[in-house]
């Protein structure tokens, strides 16, 4: 993730940056113990949960988790790209950037956003200016948009022309060979002509503020097809970005994590319009996950706001399954009959009566689930329950799980056990189909115990490399924190987390990594090998006793072959790890 900024650079800004200086620009911090306190700046707080560490070069929030180095924290507050915090610490602390080594893709790329500037302030000139930009204009304005919203966003006005974008980009001295490259011209015989014409044009800007990629709306209500979107290139890649999340991730901070998820661009628009900012659209294509780890990344409080059609309740859908597999829990707001969130606010309704129909995202597509289903007969509610489940079976979260499978019960009225049973069977049935997510982890907390342990005592991590117990943690985070724990003291023969937190925020680990580096306690001498000792003696037993299973099942279809060679083989190895098991049993 250094990207451009070398490594031994890195870590002289590492050395040299002071975390508790730099946060005190942010927040009053007042000495606590062996570290500063403070109130989060990341959340709304009255006491201070804010913890700074100065032995230990990282902060970490006990009130809402946030958490990480010196880096993490300015691209944190500031809204800034790692290396663009790299750069502001390295100007502080006097350390010298060298002029990066360019790759030549990155040249490549570099060529192409500048073509793409170019291209944005011609369409934006048209519509400022331009004669043929007045259509532009007042099409805007009867939709209600004002000036100030449009030029926020850098929309543009193509205009009708065959070579109006052809013509300024040759006069730029522009490659038109790279310029189809990105979709703005298609080739013709002897030369190009404009992809865009007579329309309204939306830039679509990367979280750095580079345009990507182009949509582009007929004026008035005929033509197609509506709009028009540029295709895929080495710059834009649909389903990685958002529409509008460069303009609304400052907001996003500022509402304390709450994002609206629209369809359209006039929907975005027409909140933006109304003061909400906090808004990102999916452009009519499925949120993928990808769009929703984004969003994760920059808030926390999800609402969809998708248009009340079939195709709109459908993709509300699809989101939610995306976001549980993210372990998030968005509220579907939905919307009154034939109105997309640009048709609201036109009709004068308002924010706070919309943000009142908000329903948990889990009992809107339960009830969506269920629909057409009579739950006035027998097989109606089966069929509920069985086009319910497997839905309720993505949530992650143990605790609303049940909760929720508790409410499906009351909804067709059965008992809890008869859905916990069906559950399982349908769970069963995924497993086999080699589906592992779904497998309980109730040994997470011993895997937890292990890491909190390396974190904090880094010289027992050769200890547990040693045992190569790391493959055999269920937990898929924890997996790979422990890697990383490993791969960072094997390198430098000690551990440091503020080094490794480029890794550990790529992974999107690094809040859990940093909040285990927090849960202090005070151990007596030993105590800490004996606790280590302990947890790799639970997880060896885990991982006997899964196989184990797995041996037993085998013994089974063995025996119903009738196969004796191989029960005889299967038999021993039973043994033999039953024999392991009770040796770290112990007496
Ligand atoms: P909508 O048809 O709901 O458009 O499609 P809209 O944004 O509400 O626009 P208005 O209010 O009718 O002017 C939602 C989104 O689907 C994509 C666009 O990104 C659009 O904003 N879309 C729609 C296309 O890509 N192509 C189309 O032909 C139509
Ligand atoms: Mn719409």
């Amino acid at each position: 993730m250094g990207g451009l900024i070398p490594d031994e650079v890195l870590e002289e800004i590492r050395e040299r940056a002071d975390i508790v200086e730099v946060i005190s620009d942010y927040v009053t911090l007042k000495k606590a113990g062996r570290s500063h306190k403070g109130l989060c700046p990341f959340h709304q707080e009255k006491t201070a949960s804010f913890v700074v560490s100065d032995e230990k070069q990282l902060f970490h929030c006990f009130g809402c988790g946030a958490g990480g180095n010196v880096f993490t924290f300015l691209m944190k507050y500031e809204q800034i790209s790692f290396v663009e915090a790299a750069k502001a610490l390295a100007q502080r602390y006097g350390v010298k950037i060298p002029e990066a080594r360019v790759t030549a893709k990155d040249e490549r790329r570099e060529s192409l956003f500048k073509i793409n500037i170019l291209a944005v302030e011609f369409y934006v000139h048209q519509i400022m200016e331009g004669r043929e930009g007045k259509t532009a204009r007042d099409y805007l304005e009867r939709r209600g948009i004002g000036r100030e919203v449009w030029e926020e966003y850098r929309l543009g006005y193509a205009p009708a022309r065959w070579d109006a974008l052809v013509t300024h980009l040759k006069g730029k001295g522009v490659n038109l060979r790279e310029a189809e490259v990105l979709g703005l011209i298609i080739p013709k015989k002897g030369g190009w002509y404009d992809r865009f014409r007579g329309r309204i044009v939306f830039p679509i800007f990367d979280l750095r503020d580079r345009m990507i990629g182009l949509g582009g709306r007929v004026l008035g209500d005929g033509g197609e097809p509506k709009y028009l979107n540029s295709p895929e290139s080495l710059l834009y890649k649909k389903g990685e970005n958002l529409y509008g999340l460069s303009i609304a991730k400052k907001h996003i901070q500022r509402e304390e994590g709450r994002v609206f998820i629209v369809e359209g661009y006039f929907d975005l628009l027409s909140m933006s319009q109304r003061g909400v900012k906090n808004v990102v659209a999916t452009l009519g294509t499925a949120l993928t996950p990808g769009q929703a780890r984004l969003l994760r990344r920059f808030g926390k409080e999800f609402s969809l706001l998708f248009d009340p059609d079939e195709a709109g309740r459908k993709a509300a859908l699809r989101a939610l399954e995306i976001f549980l597999q993210e372990d998030a829990f968005p509220t579907v707001i939905p919307l009154p009959d034939g109105l997309d969130p640009d048709g609201y606010f036109q009709k004068g309704l308002s924010l706070q009566a919309l943000l009142e129909r908000g329903v948990p995202g889990v009992e809107y597509a339960m009830e969506a689930l269920m629909e057409g289903y009579d739950l006035g007969e027998v097989e109606g509610r089966a069929k509920a329950v069985e086009a319910t489940l497997p839905f309720l079976l993505q949530i992650k979260d143990g605790v609303r799980r049940g909760l929720y499978f508790k409410r499906l019960a009351e909804m067709v009225g059965l008992e809890e056990g008869r859905i916990l049973d069906a559950a399982l069977k349908m769970r069963k049935g995924k497993r086999e189909g080699s589906d592992r997510k779904l497998i309980p982890r109730i040994h997470i907390s011993t895997e937890k115990k292990l890491l909190e342990m390396l974190i904090q005592h880094p010289e027992l991590i050769p200890l547990v490399a040693q045992e190569g117990v790391v493959d055999a943690l269920e937990g898929q985070d924890l997996r790979s924190i422990a890697e990383l724990l490993i791969h960072d003291f094997q390198l430098h023969g000690d551990l440091s987390l503020d080094r490794l937190s480029p890794q550990l925020e790529e992974r999107g680990i690094s809040e859990m990594a940093f909040s285990m580096a927090f849960q202090e306690e005070e151990l007596e001498e030993g105590m800490a090998e004996r606790i280590v000792a302990d947890c790799l003696r639970k997880i060896k037993i885990n991982v006997l006793k899964r196989e184990l299973k797995g041996i037993t099942k085998k013994i089974e279809e063995a025996q119903a072959r009738g196969d004796e060679a191989l029960l005889n083989s299967l038999l021993l190895r039973k043994q033999t790890l039953k024999l392991q098991e009770e040796g770290l049993k112990g007496p």
